[in-house]
């Protein structure tokens, strides 16, 4: 997968990548998933994202090579791969923000590497590839238990991680009432995890009415559709006994909808760092003293959030991009249990060479789609 510019992906061959640094892998994928977060990619709001570059930083795959001091995977091991790329030395990681590393990313001071994304994550290619270089292989891979379903797997490196890391930050207490807007992979997830942490009623706000259906079947969420229920505001203060929610969940991020000024300053014109719709709604939703869980994706700079609302309200914010490693150990005892069926959410089945096909079609909504896969050749039977 090779990108050529804003809305434009194409398959291509580009050399098979290298070790360059003795704790590498090279991994031969066997699926990866196109996310929310590539769309900020394809549609250019990501700065410094260069031609060229292969996306993708949900993937699982087959240990190709080793770099000659790998100490815990050997060639043919099945690993899943977490999206944030990380040293598991420094100060963060040792926090087990491994999302936060402040080795594996020279660009920036905020977020550490990601595979597949701009430079600003460091630039690192990802996985809708045959083969992918893996840095730190001792640290973030891990071996996939051997009844695990593949398509299970490949959504523990992102999706299911940050659905969970979006609830536990929301600090649900028993019987607690949380709102999630977007019903994406990521929204859907996050209501699905609530219930584990003991949430008494959930609801999911969006516009596309198949994923509210989905998602009020999957997650047993109560659904309202945002372009039906006016000030969705003034709505979902009425539907809480004025109260307001006790937890809102951002899962939506820099391309939201459902606000003119805020699409055409943070979508068109590039002032401000992507619409902050959702976020604006959560705010002013969420109780006194509630707390907003954010981890929809929003870009580096400005965006037009009422803070002062915040403050006011005594808000708790709290965000991050998924710490995958952390959470795995226990992720994957709930898939095991049944508690989390990671792969219902999986709609679409594409070749990796109809990888623009794939885009274009996840970005458009067409064809209710929800979460694509990309299959490379060497993976289909
Ligand atoms: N923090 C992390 O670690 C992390 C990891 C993965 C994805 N993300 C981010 O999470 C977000 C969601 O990802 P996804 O894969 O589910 O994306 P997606 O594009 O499939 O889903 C986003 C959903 O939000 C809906 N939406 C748009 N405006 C809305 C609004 N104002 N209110 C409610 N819903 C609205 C859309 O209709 C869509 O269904 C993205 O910003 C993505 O970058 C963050
Ligand atoms: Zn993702
Ligand atoms: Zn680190």
């Amino acid at each position: 997968m090779n990108f050529r510019g804003p809305f434009r992906v194409r398959a291509d061959q580009k050399p098979y990548p290298k070790i360059l640094h003795p704790n590498d892998a090279i991994v031969r994928v066997t699926r990866s998933c196109i996310c929310g977060s590539d769309l900020h990619l394809y549609h250019g709001l990501v700065p410094d994202t260069r031609v060229g570059q292969t996306f993708g930083h949900e993937f699982i795959g087959v240990v190709e090579e080793v770099g000659s001091s790998v100490e815990k995977l050997k060639v043919g091991d099945n690993v899943m791969v977490p999206f944030n790329i990380a040293c598991g030395k420094c100060a963060f990681c040792k926090q087990e923000l491994y999302g936060n590393c402040h080795e594996s990313n020279p660009m920036a001071t905020a977020v550490g590497g990601i595979f597949g994304y701009s430079h600003t994550a460091g630039g690192y290619d990802g996985g809708q590839a045959e083969y992918v270089r893996v840095p730190y292989a001792d640290v973030g891979p891990t071996v996939i238990p051997a009844d695990m379903d593949p398509d299970d797997a490949v959504l523990l490196t992102d999706v299911v991680p940050t659905g969970y890391q979006a609830a536990e930050m929301a600090g649900i207490q028993k019987g607690d009432t949380v709102v999630i807007f977007g019903a994406g992979p990521i929204g859907i997830m996050a209501a699905k995890c609530c219930w584990l942490f003991g949430a008494g009623r959930v609801i999911v706000i969006d516009q596309l009415e198949y994923r509210l259906e989905f998602v009020k079947n999957y997650a047993n969420a109560e659904v309202y559709n945002f372009n039906e229920i006016g000030d969705p505001v003034l709505f979902l203060k009425k539907a809480t006994d004025w109260m307001g929610a006790d937890a809102c969940i951002d899962a939506v991020g820099c391309e939201a909808a459902g606000n003119a000024m805020q699409t055409i300053t943070g979508r068109k014109t590039l002032l401000q760092a992507g619409s902050a719709t959702a976020l604006h709604w959560a705010i002013n939703s969420v109780k006194k003293g509630g707390i907003v869980s954010i981890v929809g994706v929003y870009g580096p700079t400005d965006n037009l959030v009422p803070i002062g609302n915040v403050v006011n309200k005594g808000i708790t914010i709290r965000a991050n991009q998924a710490s995958v490693k952390r959470l795995l150990p226990r992720l994957i005892e709930h898939v095991q249990a049944g508690r989390i069926n990671p792969k219902a959410i999986i709609t679409h089945r594409i070749p990796l060479e109809e990888v623009a096909e794939g885009y274009h079609m996840f970005s458009a909504k067409r064809d209710n789609i929800i979460k694509p896969v990309l299959i490379p050749p060497s993976a289909r039977t």
